[in-house]
């Protein structure tokens, strides 16, 4: 406090106070105006008032200070001084109190207005996501062998070298062992480059007779071009049982194959070499979209090419130990990615690992 006289240092206290409530008479005589400011402002605005209240009626303030003189004051003036004071402090405490009670029911009629909800309004339906168009044709191509009384098997990625090369008769000299064609783990293990491996799975699992097919990524040390991915996948099929021949393996990939594009659809197979088969054979069937005259999508052969087959070797029965004097099978492999790239008119496998939204919810 300063030398002034203790009236006089009340009466500053008041111009002083006025001086800083300026900002915000307008609103406090008004408070129709509030709406200028928006919920935010108000909200900040309510702290400084709170603040203003501290400063000048707080037990620390210069009126707290001057309450304490009332006692010190001349007898005479004593009483006089003291209504001085409290009507200094009631003055203060209204224009606080008002501007405090119309900044609060501004305050909560906004966040009210904010937070209340239309229950007539239509909803917005959340954009929920959809399934990778690989994993469309994976499930096509399992509800058809699943209708063929076939069981859906899924095993491991990473392979030891038994399951990956020995039981498929995948002899030690074989190009495919080489580190150029297999990834490999630095503790040996082979990333499985074929399905094929799960052949040996489910025979060890289910023994003889067996009609599984298994769906599954695969990888290769392959380089990407618009037909080859590192990672990719294949579906393998088996099928052992007392007295199966190639005329099942032909039967069942050409009723696979009518059953995916059409019962007019025709299968081919030529002789080729798989040492896991004997004998082997790649398949072809006729084109869908041409009907077997020559497109663009064939590359005007009419034929498109789908994957290997065979004969199951009796070495890989054996493997497993399966009796191949009593047992035979045929098995199939095939490429998921290049058949939906086929299928979707898609010029470059690797749109489909791109995992671009704008190109994906193409298949919505
Ligand atoms: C095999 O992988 C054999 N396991 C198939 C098989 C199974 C034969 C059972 C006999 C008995 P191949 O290496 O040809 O075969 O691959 C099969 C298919 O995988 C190919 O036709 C092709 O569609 C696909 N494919 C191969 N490499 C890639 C790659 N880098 N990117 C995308 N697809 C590929």
């Amino acid at each position: 406090m300063t030398d002034q006289s203790p009236q006089a240092q009340v009466e500053s206290i008041t111009k002083a106070f006025e001086q800083d409530f300026g900002r915000f008479a307008s609103f406090s005589s008004d408070p129709s105006t509030l709406s200028t400011l928006g919920l935010d402002a108000a909200i900040s605005e309510q702290r400084a008032v709170a603040e203003l209240r501290t400063r000048y009626l707080g037990k620390k303030s210069d009126l707290a200070a001057a309450k304490k003189l009332i006692g010190r004051v001349a007898p005479e003036e004593r009483a006089g001084f003291g209504q001085l004071v409290q009507a200094t402090q009631d003055k203060l405490e209204t224009m606080l109190d008002q501007f405090e009670l119309s900044l609060g029911n501004y305050i909560e009629n906004e966040r009210t207005a904010r937070e209340s909800i239309d229950v007539t309004m239509p909803g917005r339906r959340p954009r929920s996501g959809h399934r990778h168009p690989i994993t469309l044709l994976r499930e096509r191509l399992e509800d058809v062998f699943v209708a063929l009384g076939y069981a859906i098997e899924d095993d491991r990625e990473i392979e030891t070298d038994f399951y990956n090369f020995s039981a498929l008769n995948i002899p030690e000299n074989h190009p495919a062992r080489a580190w150029q064609d297999t990834f490999y783990t630095t503790d040996g293990f082979a990333l499985r480059s074929q399905t094929s491996t799960v052949q040996i799975h489910a025979m060890q699992r289910r023994g003889a007779p067996v009609r599984m097919i298994a769906p599954g990524r695969v990888f290769r040390r392959d380089t990407p071009d618009p037909t080859h991915n590192p990672m990719f996948f294949q579906v393998e099929g088996l099928c052992v049982d007392r007295g199966i021949t190639m005329a099942h393996l032909k039967g069942t990939v050409a009723e696979f194959l009518r059953r995916m594009f059409g019962a007019d659809t025709v299968t081919r197979f030529r002789p080729s070499y798989f040492p896991f088969t004997e004998p082997s054979a790649e398949f072809d069937f006729s084109c869908f979209k041409c009907k077997g005259s020559g497109c663009r999508i064939c590359k005007n052969s009419g034929w498109i090419e789908l994957g290997g087959s065979g004969m199951v070797h009796p070495n890989v029965l054996r493997a497993v130990g399966v009796d191949p004097q009593e047992y035979s099978g045929f098995a199939f492999g095939l490429g998921i990615d290049r058949m939906c790239a086929l299928m979707y008119e898609l010029d470059d496998i690797r749109l489909l690992f791109e995992n671009d939204v704008r190109f994906l919810e193409k298949f919505e």
